[in-house]
Order: C-alpha cells, then sequence, then structure tokens
C-alpha cells in the first residue's frame, strides 16, 4: 500500500461538546422568489399545497431535518409591521419591500402562515423582530400575540385569526444588521437597544425565549465587544446579565467587489481557490467573535449565532437583481462542507447558524422554476443531507498531519483537507473534504479509543467544479457510495479513503 497523503487521528473516547442541530438552521426572507413562489404558491396553485405551502419544499427539507427557520429578514425584518400579515388575506395592506427589488409585498404570507410552515417543517420558529423601524410595544405585543395562553389582548386577537393555543417560539432576533439596513445605528446605540427590546420580550407561560442580539458584519470585533461590555463587567465574577441570551454576526464568502462578485457557474480554478480561501476564513471569524466573548463570558452562558451565511454571486442573467437569484455549483455545497468543519470545532461557542437563504435566494437548498414549478436539489442541499448525523452528535477532536496539502492563494495559506468528526452512541461521522481542484488525496484515518465493527461512505462529487443540477439534469450533482479499505494501525482501526479532486466524502463507522 503506498503511503497515504494525510493522516486523521480522532479519539472516539474523548467527548467534545454537543453539535447542536441549530447550526444546520435556514433562513428565508421576504426577498425575490424565497417565500413567494419558493414557499409559499398559494391555495389556489396548481402545485400541491397545504393551505397554500408547497408541499414538495416540505418535504425535500424535513429530508435534511431542517431544525429551525428564520423569518422574515434580513433587512426585510426592520420594516416589516407583523399586524400587517394577520387577518383575512384579502383584507391585509400593502407595502413595498424596498430592499428586494422594489416590488408590492401583500402581505399574504404572514405570522400564521409562517407558522403554519414552521409545523410542517417540524422545524422551530426562529423570528426575527423590527427594531429599524418599529417599536418596542409592537415586538412586545407581537411576542404576547404568538406565545401567550389565557386572557390577553393579544391572546384574543390571535383567537379572533383562528388560532387558540399559543405556539412555541423558541428563538428570537432583536433586529438585524443594525450597523447598516437595520438602521445604521452605532454600536453603542444599538447596545442600548438591545437592552430596551429585550426587557419587553417576555416569557409567557413556558415559552422561554432565547434573544439574540443582532451582531456584526464579519470580523467587526469591535462591535461584539460592545454588545458584551453592555451586558457585563469583567471580575464581576457573575458573568454577563441575563438580558438577551445571545450575539449574531454574519459573513457572505464573496471572492470579487462588491459590485461584481462573481458569476456563480461561469468561474476559474483561480476563482474557485479564492472561494475557498474566503469560505475557510470563516473560523477565523468564529475563533475571534468567540475571543472575544471569552473575556467577558468564560463560562460561555452567551452563545454566538451565524445566522446568514453562504455564498453571494452576481444573479442570474435575467432576474431580477433585486431577487438575489444565483444557480449553485459543486463549488458551493464545498464552501458549505469546510463551513459545517468550522462549526463543529467551535460548537463550545457557536450555538446556531443559518444558511442564507433556504429557496431561490443566495446559496439555495432548492431552486424551483418560476413557469414550470419545477424543483431542483442544489449540490449544497446534498452536504446538508449527508450531515444529519452531526446533528445534536458529540463533536470528536481530529489531528490532521497533511504537510503536503496546501497552496498559495493571494499570500495566504489555504489547507486543501478539511475535516471533522462527532459520535452518537455507538456510531461516529467522519467529514471529509478535499479542496484540490486537480489531485485526488489519500487519507488515512487512524481510529482510536473504541473498536470499529463497520463502516460505509457517502461522496458529493462531479466531473467539474462548475457541475450543477437543472430540472433538466436533476442529479449531475448527486451522492453516490464510496469505497473505504480497512487497514491495521498499531493504536486502533485504520480506514483508507481516497478522495477525489474537489470531493465532499462522509464516513460512518459503528463502533463497539
Ligand atoms: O440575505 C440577504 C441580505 O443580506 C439580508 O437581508 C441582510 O441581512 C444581509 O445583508
Amino acid at each position: 500500500m503506498s503511503a497515504a497523503d494525510a493522516r486523521v487521528v480522532i479519539d472516539l473516547d474523548i467527548p467534545g461538546p454537543t453539535i447542536s442541530r441549530h447550526l444546520y438552521g435556514h433562513f428565508a426572507e421576504h426577498l425575490g422568489r424565497c417565500i413567494y413562489g419558493g414557499f409559499w404558491v398559494g391555495e389556489d396553485s396548481p402545485v400541491p399545497n397545504e393551505g397554500g405551502i408547497r408541499l414538495d419544499v416540505v418535504e425535500a427539507l424535513r429530508d435534511i431535518a431542517i431544525p429551525n427557520l428564520r423569518w422574515p429578514g434580513g433587512c426585510f425584518a426592520d420594516e416589516y409591521h407583523w399586524r400587517d400579515g394577520i387577518g383575512p388575506r384579502e383584507d391585509r395592506p400593502r407595502m413595498v419591500n424596498t430592499n428586494w427589488g422594489d416590488v408590492v409585498e401583500d402581505n399574504s404570507f404572514g405570522t400564521h402562515e409562517f407558522l403554519a410552515l414552521c409545523e410542517l417543517l417540524g422545524a422551530d420558529p426562529y423570528v426575527n423582530g423590527n427594531v429599524g423601524s418599529g417599536t418596542v410595544r409592537e415586538m412586545s405585543e407581537w411576542v404576547e400575540y404568538l406565545t401567550r395562553g389565557g386572557e390577553s389582548p393579544m391572546a384574543a386577537l390571535r383567537r379572533a385569526n383562528g388560532r387558540d393555543e399559543p405556539w412555541k417560539v423558541p428563538f428570537w432576533g432583536i433586529g438585524n444588521e443594525a450597523w447598516g439596513c437595520g438602521g445604521n445605528m452605532r454600536a453603542e446605540a444599538y447596545a442600548d437597544l438591545a437592552r430596551q427590546y429585550a426587557t419587553y420580550l417576555r416569557d409567557h407561560g413556558d415559552n422561554k425565549l432565547y434573544r439574540i442580539a443582532a451582531g456584526a458584519s464579519d470580523d467587526d470585533y469591535r462591535w461584539t465587544e460592545t454588545l458584551m461590555k453592555s451586558i457585563s463587567c469583567i471580575g464581576c465574577g457573575d458573568g454577563p446579565k441575563d438580558i438577551y441570551q445571545a450575539i449574531s454576526f454574519h459573513y457572505y464568502t464573496i471572492p470579487g467587489p462588491w459590485e461584481d462578485k462573481g458569476d456563480a457557474t461561469r468561474f476559474s480554478t483561480d476563482d474557485y481557490y479564492l472561494t475557498m480561501l474566503k469560505a475557510r476564513r470563516v473560523e477565523e471569524f468564529i475563533r475571534g467573535h468567540a475571543a472575544v466573548m471569552d473575556v467577558y463570558d468564560p463560562a460561555k452562558k452567551i452563545g454566538l449565532v451565524l445566522d446568514e451565511w453562504g455564498t453571494w454571486w452576481n444573479v442570474e442573467e435575467g432576474t431580477n437583481p433585486g431577487f438575489l437569484y444565483q444557480q449553485n455549483t459543486l463549488r458551493d455545497a464545498l464552501v458549505a462542507s469546510v463551513h459545517f468543519d468550522a462549526f463543529h470545532a467551535h460548537a463550545d461557542r457557536l450555538v446556531m447558524a443559518n444558511i442564507a437563504q433556504t429557496v431561490n435566494v443566495l446559496q439555495a437548498m432548492i431552486l424551483t422554476d418560476p413557469d414550470s414549478g419545477a424543483l431542483v436539489l442544489t449540490p449544497s442541499y446534498h452536504v446538508f443531507r449527508m450531515n444529519v448525523g452531526h446533528h445534536d452528535a458529540t463533536a470528536l477532536r481530529v489531528h490532521v498531519e497533511a504537510p503536503e496539502l496546501h497552496r498559495e492563494i493571494d499570500g495566504q495559506r489555504l489547507e486543501l483537507l478539511s475535516v471533522s468528526a462527532s459520535t452518537t452512541g455507538d456510531t461516529a461521522l467522519f467529514s471529509l473534504t478535499n479542496l484540490d481542484a486537480d489531485r485526488s488525496v489519500s487519507t488515512l484515518l487512524d481510529l482510536r479509543g473504541r473498536t470499529v465493527l463497520g463502516w460505509s461512505a457517502r461522496i458529493l462529487s462531479a466531473d467539474s467544479l462548475q457541475a450543477h443540477n437543472t430540472a433538466a439534469a436533476p442529479d449531475t450533482v448527486s451522492v453516490r457510495d464510496h469505497e473505504v479499505e480497512v487497514v491495521d494501525q498499531p493504536f486502533g482501526a485504520g480506514l483508507r479513503v481516497d478522495l477525489p479532486p474537489h470531493s465532499y466524502v462522509t464516513v460512518s463507522v459503528t463502533l463497539g
């Protein structure tokens, strides 16, 4: 047997933190064809639906065990007034969606429709409230409307609109991108508002809200520090005040300049490597925000939430520039797989992440054809599906020895092999991404601490990095079985896995 290019040592009996299933969360905004046409077709549509919600989309998302859904934005959240989206649809007021395409929003998808969608999906709702153009009272009443049982003005209004029982709403966002579309605020000004709003976001009955303050962009660690400072003091001993429970940040993978982000399907190998360099920076940013939080909150009471992430390309030719519709190739799938490795590695602080966005917008899981209604599962979708075994699993530390597997890109080092691992009971799941565009990589999994009884592997790859799925060719990028070879190792079991160029492989093992 020839020597492997990489050795990956994994201690199967040394548990790390839990990888929350909420790291596989989703985001759906009133933007382009995400809600309208994506999730919602209306009750009279020929597309099979339940109460107006597309059932093929629901089924596909249930297959990836969608854990939560963030709504209604994004930038839209800070212009959205929830009372416009309740009551008989024909009576609902209209508004202009100034952020996204300047189109008229008829509010036909509102609070009840969103909660019905979450019920069909089996996903926890994550509602993002309006700080930028709303009021404390408006947000406080929305929480009451959603979550209060018994007698109260908002519970009565909900009942008048046909819903007797309150919903369970665990996650609540206090505005969005307050430094930008959410009000162009200074960190200090927003920090005060976040405390004020959070105060009136009440826990009604047994509904416990997890309040998420709107956080930084990319590596704006000062924003995170300002929020942390505003709820804590160094050396006070008892950690941050329990006003809000988490802080978010957003990071998009955009290799080009903002004005010309690059094409989703037509790109060079150099563009690909630059994309991967940018994608892998997510780990640096998680580490940076976590380090700032550690200073004020060493016990890690406050969670870090990456509630928008993914690739952002130029829109597809002929589509509305404000709708952010883009194709999704094998390159996007590898962006996703390396993000998940970073999420697993920092699961002690990172408690939730939300892909932007679920249907027809940015790095989507699902694309739907506006004319035929056909549904296409993207390469990124398959990564989410292959990783379901990591949901709520125990992270395992991985040690990678691969001295040759890197490249210089733009003066920076890009590691070409990305690995993560987790265990649940008598199983373990390993994720392996080979980012090399041209070379296969042979890896030796050196598995220690438990007996390995069985194994199987799956691979996501295609002939080219540009490969993508369409209605005419829905399985160009799809998952297949993959070979694993058993080799003797001095300290435990050894599995040899060959990773073709630009591929993502998961290996599942059963343990004794
Ligand atoms: O996901 C698209 C937009 O990106 C969101 O509305 C906003 O929060 C971010 O800038």
